[in-house]
Formats: structure tokens, sequence, C-alpha cells
């Protein structure tokens, strides 16, 4: 290859480069983002008092904590507040049999292993991790969810630490 061949592929491989990292960091802007309905925390886990896990029922079974399909809001919303737009939007969900799409605000890369389960059985509060979410009207990621401080929190309640604990 000649030097302006060479000075060529690593230009090519510098754009590409960016491109990846405009891709990652766009998709890892986790604030300020608008959700299909107006869904509430602070009405429903916060004023009305209903507790996490009657939406979030895979936080003690399984890795997701997952998020709570159309029946789960079907169940209250077919008798509660009907005249309100945001619930017919609900309701229009439930008779066309269509997901809501949710957009998803925490997400760790695919080489950690976690898993809500162990966590929420091991007596540790969502609030330690996802702050008072019963307080505010939209959910953000309050913890930073980097290695650092998944280690913080082990070493100082004795988990596991091994790398294999977390990269399987
Ligand atoms: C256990 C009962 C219950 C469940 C389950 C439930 N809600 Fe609600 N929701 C309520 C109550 C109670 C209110 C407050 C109603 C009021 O202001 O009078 C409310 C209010 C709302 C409002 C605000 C309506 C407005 O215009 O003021 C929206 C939007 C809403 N719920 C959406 C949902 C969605 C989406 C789901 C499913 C993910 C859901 N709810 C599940 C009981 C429930
Ligand atoms: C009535 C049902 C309901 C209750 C009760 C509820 N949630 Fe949620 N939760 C949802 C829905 C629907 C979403 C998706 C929309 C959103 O992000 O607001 C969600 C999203 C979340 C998210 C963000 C998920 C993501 O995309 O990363 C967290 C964290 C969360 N909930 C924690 C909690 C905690 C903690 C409680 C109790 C204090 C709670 N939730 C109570 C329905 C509920
Ligand atoms: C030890 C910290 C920790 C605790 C405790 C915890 N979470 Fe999470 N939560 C996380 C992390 C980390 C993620 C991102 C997981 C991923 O991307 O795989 C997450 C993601 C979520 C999500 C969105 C992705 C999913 O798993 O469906 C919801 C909803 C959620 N948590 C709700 C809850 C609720 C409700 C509780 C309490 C019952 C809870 N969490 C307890 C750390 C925690
Ligand atoms: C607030 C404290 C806390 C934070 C934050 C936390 N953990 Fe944990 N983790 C624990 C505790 C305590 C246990 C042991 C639970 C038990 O008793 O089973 C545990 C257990 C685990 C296990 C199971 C270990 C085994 O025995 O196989 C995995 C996997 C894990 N954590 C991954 C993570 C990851 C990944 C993160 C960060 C994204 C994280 N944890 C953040 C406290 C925490
Ligand atoms: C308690 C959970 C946990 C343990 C134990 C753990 N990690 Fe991680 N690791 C994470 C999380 C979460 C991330 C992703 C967030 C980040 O990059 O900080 C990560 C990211 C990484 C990355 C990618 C960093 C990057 O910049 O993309 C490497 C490499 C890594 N870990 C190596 C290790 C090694 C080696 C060990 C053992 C000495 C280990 N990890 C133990 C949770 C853990």
């Amino acid at each position: 290859m000649s030097r302006s061949q060479i000075i060529y592929v690593l230009a090519i491989l510098a754009t590409g480069s960016l491109i990846v990292i405009g891709i990652f960091a766009a998709s890892r802007k986790p604030q300020d983002l608008s959700q299909p309905i107006e869904f509430s925390h602070r009405i429903h886990a916060g004023d009305n008092q209903i507790a996490c896990l009657y939406c979030h029922t895979g936080a003690i079974r399984s890795t997701a904590a997952g998020v709570p399909p159309v029946a789960t809001c079907y169940e209250c919303h077919r008798l509660v507040k009907l005249k309100s737009p945001e619930i017919m939007k609900v309701l229009k969900y439930w008779e066309t049999k269509q997901p809501i799409s949710w957009v998803r605000i925490h997400a760790l890369p695919n080489h950690v292993y976690f898993s809500h389960k162990r966590h929420v059985l091991g007596g540790i509060a969502c609030q330690s991790c996802h702050g008072d979410v019963q307080l505010v009207d939209r959910v953000s990621q309050q913890a930073p969810l980097t290695m650092g401080w998944c280690l913080q929190c082990h070493e100082q309640r004795g988990a596991p630490r091994e790398c294999e604990t977390c990269h399987k």
C-alpha cells in the first residue's frame, strides 16, 4: 500500500468509529424521553400507593423487572377516569390489542449480567437503585450503572466481586 492509500484507509476507519460513537451516544441519552402515554409514577405509586411489584412483577421472578401489559392498566382503567384523553388512549391500545411501546430508560451493555430477582429477594429496595420513583411524574436514571457503582455496593454488603458474577 502506498502512503496515501494508508492515510485513506485510516480516514475511513476514523469516520467509521465516529459514527459508531455517535450512535452509541444517541442510544445512551436517557433523560427527557417522551412516552406514548403520560403515565405518572407519582399518581400511581405515590398518591394511590400501588405497590411497585403490582406492575413490575418480574422484579421478584426473573432478571428483568419488566413493564406491565395493557391488561394491567385495563384492570383499573375500564372503570377509572374514563373521560381523560390519556385514558382513552389506553382503552384504544386495549381494544386494538396493541402493546404500548414505552421508551426504555435503563440499559446495561449486553456483556453485563444483572438480576432483579437476586437483589430484590436479597432485601434491597427499588429506591436504593432507582431513587424515589413514587415522587416523580416521569422516571429518569438516578444511579450511574457503572461497574464501579455495582462493585462499591458489593463490597459494602459482602456480595460477590469475581468477574464471572457479572460477566458470564
Ligand atoms: C390499581 C389501579 C390502577 C392501575 C393498575 C393503573 N392505574 Fe392509572 N390511575 C389509577 C388511579 C386511581 C388514577 C387517578 C385517577 C384520578 O385522578 O381520579 C390513575 C390515573 C392515570 C392517568 C392520569 C389520567 C388523567 O388524565 O388524570 C393515566 C394517564 C393513567 N392512570 C395511565 C395508566 C396506565 C398507562 C396504566 C398501566 C401501565 C395504569 N394507569 C394502571 C389507577 C390505576
Ligand atoms: C400502575 C403501574 C406501575 C406501578 C405501580 C409502578 N410502575 Fe414503574 N413503570 C410502569 C410503566 C407503565 C413504566 C414505563 C413507562 C415509564 O417509564 O414511565 C414504568 C417504568 C419504570 C422504570 C423505568 C424502566 C426503564 O425503562 O428503564 C422504573 C425504574 C420503574 N418503573 C420503577 C418503579 C418503582 C420503583 C415503582 C414503585 C415505587 C414503580 N415503578 C411502580 C408502571 C408502574
Ligand atoms: C441493585 C440495584 C437495583 C434494584 C434494587 C432494583 N433495580 Fe431495577 N434496574 C437496575 C438496573 C441495573 C437496571 C438496568 C438493567 C438492564 O439494563 O439489564 C434496572 C432496570 C429496571 C427496569 C427496566 C428494565 C427491566 O428490567 O425491565 C425496571 C422497570 C426496573 N428496573 C424496576 C425496578 C423495581 C420495580 C425494583 C424494585 C422491586 C427494582 N427495579 C430494583 C437496578 C436495580
Ligand atoms: C445497593 C447494593 C447493590 C448494587 C448497587 C448492586 N448490587 Fe448486585 N448484589 C448486591 C447484594 C447484596 C447481592 C447478594 C444478594 C443475595 O443475598 O442473594 C448481590 C448479588 C448480585 C449478583 C448475584 C451474585 C451471585 O451470587 O451469583 C449479581 C449477578 C449482581 N449482584 C450483579 C450486579 C450488577 C451487574 C450491578 C450493577 C449494575 C449490581 N449487582 C449492583 C448488592 C448490590
Ligand atoms: C458487580 C458486577 C461486576 C463485576 C463483579 C465486574 N464487572 Fe465489569 N462491568 C460491570 C458493569 C455494570 C459494566 C458496564 C458499565 C461500565 O462500563 O462501567 C462493566 C464493564 C466492564 C468492561 C467494559 C468496560 C468498558 O469501558 O466498556 C470490562 C472490560 C470489565 N467490566 C471487566 C471486568 C473484570 C476484568 C472484572 C473482574 C476483575 C469485572 N469486570 C467485574 C459490572 C461488573
